[in-house]
């Protein structure tokens, strides 16, 4: 709609007046997106490594994902949870043979197949344990979303303070601290939920040794581990689980983000175990699982878990932890990474670095506020790479 007058000072105007304030967005409106790139009402094109925080591992329109959704879309777009539809019992079957899961339960966001996912251990530990046994231990520095239960599991005084009183009987430990874990992982806990490797709280990657002794204190007090791979899953590090680097599976996963190549989804998935205390009416979501969302996501999972794309993202995050180790500047203070989830710790806030990426048409994340987030479509190339890194060297400059 802007083919001749540039309506982007209009409608950031207009945001203001009619968008609830819950974000600061850049000062331009994007209009269109291809592959690593996306174009504002300006025709400027920007470099992707944010990937609209860890959702575009396609990049941008991926021609596969577009076709499924027009096709679905012009087919049947919603029925409701009370009939039978194909996509999303495909879409669930290919989860369960890609992963530890039995089972999977759908919804439309991160923090919804959280919530699912802290209601479904409650029961569980209900109906095997009685009542009681309803703790939940979560970490510091994890994100985990902004509805009630979510909240309460993430750990953020700024998040969580104006909202007070959140869900009862949470506890937080820090992170990669087996000790402290083992001390608040007692009978009373019917679940852990922890995050294999931390975005939002600054990219932190978790020791082997701690998510195996979580899955250890979990069985022996009976208690459910949850991994939140919404950041972490879908072939960002390299595999496309991240708790295939470790071993260790969990009774539950979340997932979100990429799964729906752009449109909105959540998905919780569990073992027969677990399902087997859920009945009908425990849970529900309206647009759950609807058709288009899971066509999409039939794509983009068959293409993300395909050997060659994951070896890529290896070989992508090696070339890029070079490059950003030979950037010749006194204030990165450490690099932490996996695969393409990369966390660069600068000694000084780098929340204004992301503007100045604006300028240089770059597209950066940060992480809390001394971490700056890289976190490019795994469909990146070493040209891209280049080009980040410049850009990066010129903004620190
Ligand atoms: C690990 C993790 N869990 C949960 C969420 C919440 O997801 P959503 O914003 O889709 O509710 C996020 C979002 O950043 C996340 O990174």
């Amino acid at each position: 709609m802007t083919d001749a007058v540039n309506l982007s000072p209009e409608i950031i105007q207009k945001e203001s007046q009619y968008v609830l304030g819950t974000y600061p967005r850049a000062p331009f409106v994007f209009e269109k997106g291809e592959g690593m790139y996306v174009y504002d009402s300006d025709g400027k094109a920007y470099l992707d490594f944010g990937s609209g925080i860890a959702v575009n591992a396609l990049g941008h329109n991926d021609p596969d994902v577009v076709a499924s959704i027009q096709e679905q879309a012009a087919q049947l777009s919603h029925v409701c949870n009370l009939y039978h539809t194909v996509p999303h019992v495909e879409l669930a079957e290919m989860l369960c043979n890609l992963s530890f899961a039995d089972k999977v339960f759908f919804s439309n966001s991160g923090a919804e197949a959280v919530e699912a996912a802290l209601k479904f251990a409650r029961k569980y530990a209900l109906k095997t344990s009685g009542p009681g046994k309803s703790g939940i231990v979560a970490f510091e520095d994890g994100f985990h979303g902004r509805t009630y239960g979510a909240l309460s599991v993430t750990a953020r005084e700024k998040y969580q303070a104006p909202f007070r009183p959140l869900v009862p009987g949470v506890t937080i430990a820090p992170f990669n601290d087996i000790a402290a874990a083992r001390q608040l992982i007692g009978p009373d806990i019917c679940a852990v939920i922890v995050e294999p490797m931390q975005g939002e709280g600054g990219i932190h990657v978790a020791t082997p040794e701690f998510l195996t002794s979580l899955r250890e204190q979990c069985d022996q007090v009976g208690a459910l581990l949850i991994f939140d791979e919404i950041q972490c899953g879908m072939g960002r590090t390299g595999k496309l689980w991240a708790y295939e680097h470790y071993g260790v599976k969990p009774d539950m996963m979340t997932l979100a983000k990429a799964l729906g190549g752009g449109l909105p989804i959540g998905a919780t998935l569990l073992t027969d175990a677990v399902a087997a205390v859920i009945e009908p009416g425990d849970h529900g979501s309206t647009f759950g699982g609807g058709p288009v969302v899971c066509r999409a996501a039939q794509v983009v999972l068959e293409k993300i878990s395909d050997p060659e794309i994951l070896a890529h993202v290896v070989e992508m995050g090696a070339y890029l932890a070079e490059k950003l180790l030979a950037i010749d500047t006194p204030h990165i203070q450490e690099i932490r990474m996996s695969g393409l989830m990369v966390g660069v710790e600068m000694d000084f806030d780098v929340r204004p670095l992301l503007g100045k990426g604006y300028a240089e048409g770059l597209l950066l994340l940060n992480a809390g506020t001394n971490v700056l987030r890289l976190l490019p479509p795994l469909i990146v190339e070493k040209e891209h790479i280049d080009a980040c890194v410049a850009a990066l060297e010129a903004i620190l400059d």
